[in-house]
């Protein structure tokens, strides 16, 4: 008989239908006139109920159905006698896949710490937690090519192994098939990349942006999804060295169409996490964080601040609020500022812009005044930045000698300059960082548990 999910037969109208459930025990408890069997697969955060009458079924069946197990129950659909639940399966057949020993079964008890999770990462999905995080994942990647299929936006593929470093900032992680212990070298004694598979240095892409820049001069409305590599030491709860990026590139775009694209992209998502995955979040408002539901409906109801960087130094320093890092004009803010504006000074998203050239990298429009590119920040409440980008930099000269300036190896960069030099587009685009997302949406507070497998310094086991 064909198996329905859990999500299925809680939304089927009993009427004493033979239906099949497969599944992994929750729990089972009872007596010896009846056994309560919850099932869950994963379908939903919700069990469904297993009804069986144990002396209709082999003791030592009943026995081995402990939390863990695996399962296949046939059985009538019927409408549930207790409160809870619409309906229950009254078990006809209880057929054990495989057994779960209560004694070594790590998720036999509940309410382990998100820390101990982590470190059962094969695991975890079993848990109500991971099922409503991943759940509430997948449906925010849906409705992201939702939003930009249906904005006329294609979805372009940039590389993953690239020769560029697009922040210029960020340390990458280098791909190679060159021997590590004994690497050939050349006269000078430096490693011979030329003997290597590209015939070149390549590394994980740490951006997809300037790949899209290219998509955007010829198709006009681009974006990307997809992984992006940071070999930053930093052991926070907002970095992952492997992390999902979002990167619009839209060709005509200046920087006021590029915040009101994020505003209303960033607005539609919540309402779509909002509309389509109540129950998840249900749960997690409640287990969690019980300002959850509240501080989602409030993105999607007020309008995000504009600030320009400039008049945000002023708010921070004749704020009275002891930081640990202080701010001058021209210091990069740190997430405490970020988090002071969005949380107590303004309490909603901010999208500060303008800011200092010397701290942002060398693609952004440079302002008349010498010293600012057109670069935007949003900032989060709970989260800090969720969201890089700026106007694009479109002049010829002025993008080449920001390139020198810098010190990047312009013959690198030779594909990305040449865009200035034919049909060159204002254009504009931003970066939304897919785990910061998540973790806004699910109120969780370390991004190690809005990714199913984190990729963290000293930590790549599963
Ligand atoms: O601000 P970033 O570095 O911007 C860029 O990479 C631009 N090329 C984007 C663009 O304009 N197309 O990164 C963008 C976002 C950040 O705002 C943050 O949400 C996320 O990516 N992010 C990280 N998320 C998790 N772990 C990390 N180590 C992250 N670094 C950045
Ligand atoms: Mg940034």
């Amino acid at each position: 008989m064909k198996h329905q999910s859990v999500k299925q037969l809680l939304s089927t109208s009993p009427s004493n239908q033979n239906v099949c459930v497969k599944g992994w025990v929750r729990t089972r408890r009872g007596n010896k006139n009846v056994v309560f069997i919850a099932v869950n697969d994963g379908s939903t955060i919700h069990n469904i109920q297993v009804v069986a009458d144990p002396n209709a079924f082999d003791e030592n069946l009943i026995k081995r159905i402990q939390t863990g197990c695996s399962v296949s129950i046939q059985g009538k659909l019927v409408p549930s006698q207790g409160s809870g639940q619409p309906v229950e399966v009254q078990a006809n057949e209880i057929h054990i896949y495989g057994e779960a020993d209560p004694e070594t079964y790590p998720l036999q008890k509940k309410g382990h710490s998100l820390e101990f999770l982590r470190e059962i990462a094969h695991l975890r999905p079993r848990t109500n937690t991971f099922g409503a995080v991943f759940r509430i994942r997948h449906a925010m990647a849906f409705a992201i090519h939702q939003y930009f299929n249906d904005r006329g936006f294609y979805y372009l593929h940039t590389p993953i192994i690239t020769g560029s470093d697009a922040e210029g900032a960020g340390a990458m992680f280098r791909v190679t098939t060159l021997d590590a212990s004994a690497p050939p070298k050349k006269e000078d004694g430096t490693i011979d990349y030329d003997q290597d598979f590209f015939g070149r240095e390549t590394n994980l892409t740490v951006s997809g942006q300037l790949e899209g820049e290219l998509g955007a001069l010829a198709l006009g409305l681009i974006y990307t999804f997809g992984p992006t590599f940071r070999a930053e030491n930093s052991n926070t709860a907002r970095h992952l060295a492997e992390f999902w990026m979002i990167e619009p590139e839209m060709a005509f775009y200046e920087l006021a169409d590029n915040m009101d694209l994020v505003e209303d992209m960033l607005k539609y998502l919540v309402r779509y996490a909002l509309d389509n995955c109540k129950d998840d979040l249900e749960f997690l408002n409640k287990m969690y964080d019980n300002e959850l539901l509240q501080r989602l409906q409030s993105v999607v109801d007020h309008q995000f601040v504009r600030l320009p960087y400039t008049e945000a130094v002023e708010i921070l320093k004749s704020s009275g609020q002891k930081f640990e890092y202080k701010v001058e004009w021209g210091t990069d803010l740190q997430s405490e500022h970020e988090r002071y504006l969005v949380e107590k000074h303004f309490q909603k998203p901010v999208i500060l812009f303008d800011y200092p050239k010397h701290i942002k990298a060398f693609y952004m429009k440079q302002n008349d005044d010498g010293k600012t590119v057109r670069a935007m920040d949003v900032l989060f409440p709970g989260i800090g930045e969720i969201v890089g980008g700026s106007q694009r930099e479109e002049d010829y000269e002025k993008l080449l000698n920001r390139v020198k300036e810098m010190g990047i190896h312009e013959q690198s960069l030779w594909w990305y300059l040449e865009t200035r030099k034919f049909g060159t587009v204002p254009h504009a685009g931003f970066g939304l960082g897919f785990e910061r997302l998540i973790l806004f949406i699910t109120g969780m507070a370390n991004i190690r548990d809005v990714i199913p497998f984190p990729r963290t310094p000293l930590n790549a086991e599963f």
